[in-house]
């Protein structure tokens, strides 16, 4: 007769091979050495006051600077020499072919605005792979055009939509309402759209961190607005260092994303008279310094017209020229400017 496997009997040589499994897993583990640790000549003390001002681990210490290492009480200019050596040895800083740049830049996709005369201006409309900046003053249609690339993300790239609202003007009736205009039907388009409303600078940042890791097929991320809480939280000269830090390293992080996910970035701004403001050209300039000028790839002035009328002036791309167009705002959405 053959014999009955019990169930104790199914489940011993699972639990042995379990036991064994864990056992190697923690010699390796005891095996497993630190950066730090790896390099002749570091003892526990430099390791401890190396790691203590964050630089514990070959990432942190590739990147670093010789003086920024030396001015570490206790390291010496041939041990930051060294350890640098060594970091950068085993990490790879990014170098890349050309040839990289040319693949991916065959990847890149234009979304259109709905606007014939401002895809012009964008050589096709809004590219995947890095941040555009809409700047203009409130009411110009900032938001509205954030409203229509909404749509258009989903009608033309099927591609879900990140929405990160600091300000609560995220409007789904008005979804409904360019989605019918564009012969989408608004549900779908509604289905796709993650909306996340922030409530501070720090709210904002840990939204976009986790919307961007989580949300599978991201074709457009929108921060409308990027400034509003940073300007209120940190308001005088005192806090602008951190803010500005800050602001880079949300700014980066969004950037980073969008060039890996191949998704468009979309910034919406305010702007503030320029101290120096002189009798032509645009008095207002984007808020945000130097840090938001830098990061964003591509930067666009919206201005207000009569009625429906609104000018977009592009003012920063790689490989593009300046331009400025005329387009419209209507119930229907982004449209072209009839004269
Ligand atoms: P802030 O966020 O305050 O800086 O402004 P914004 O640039 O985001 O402005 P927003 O996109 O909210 O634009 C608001 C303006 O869009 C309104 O003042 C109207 O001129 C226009 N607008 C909004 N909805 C409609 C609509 O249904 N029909 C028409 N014709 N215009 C609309
Ligand atoms: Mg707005």
């Amino acid at each position: 007769m053959a014999k009955v496997q019990t169930k104790e009997e199914e489940i011993i040589p699972e639990q042995v091979k379990m036991e064994k499994e864990k056992k190697i897993k923690k010699s390796s583990k005891a095996s497993e050495k630190t950066f730090l640790e790896t390099i002749a000549g570091i003892g526990p003390t430099t390791r401890k006051r190396l790691e203590d001002a964050g630089y514990g681990s070959k990432e942190a210490i590739a990147l670093a600077t010789r003086s920024q290492l030396t001015d570490i009480s206790g390291i010496a200019e041939k041990t930051a020499s060294l350890l640098i050596r060594e970091a950068r040895a085993r990490f790879d800083l990014g170098l890349k072919k050309a040839t990289t740049y040319e693949e991916a830049a065959k990847t890149r996709v234009k979304l259109t605005s709905s606007s014939k005369a401002f895809d012009d201006l964008l050589g096709g409309g809004f590219e995947t792979g890095s941040i555009t900046e809409l700047a203009g003053e409130n009411g110009c249609g900032k938001t509205q055009i954030a409203h229509q690339l909404a749509i258009n993300c989903v009608k033309y790239l099927d591609l879900d939509v990140i929405w990160i609202d600091t300000e609560g003007t995220f409007r789904f009736n008005r979804i409904v309402q360019i989605a019918k205009a564009s012969e989408i039907d608004p549900e779908k388009v509604l289905a796709r759209i993650t909306v996340g409303r922030a409530y501070n600078s720090e709210h904002q940042m840990a939204l976009t961190e986790e919307a961007l890791t989580m949300v599978p097929n991201v074709g457009l991320i929108i921060v409308d607005s990027l400034m509003s809480h940073f300007r209120s939280e940190f308001a005088g000269r005192a806090t602008l260092a951190e803010r500005q830090q800050l602001i880079g390293k949300h700014l980066s992080f969004i950037s980073k994303q969008a060039e890996i996910l191949n998704c468009v970035g979309i910034v919406t701004n305010q702007v503030a008279a320029k101290p120096d403001a002189m009798f032509f050209g645009d008095p207002n300039k984007p808020v945000g310094g130097n840090v938001v000028g830098h990061t964003v790839t591509t930067r666009l002035m919206i201005r207000k017209g009569k009625a429906t009328k609104r000018t977009a002036t592009l003012t920063k791309n790689p490989e593009l020229p300046d331009g400025k167009i005329e387009f419209a705002i209507t119930s229907e959405g982004v449209r072209d400017h009839i004269k």
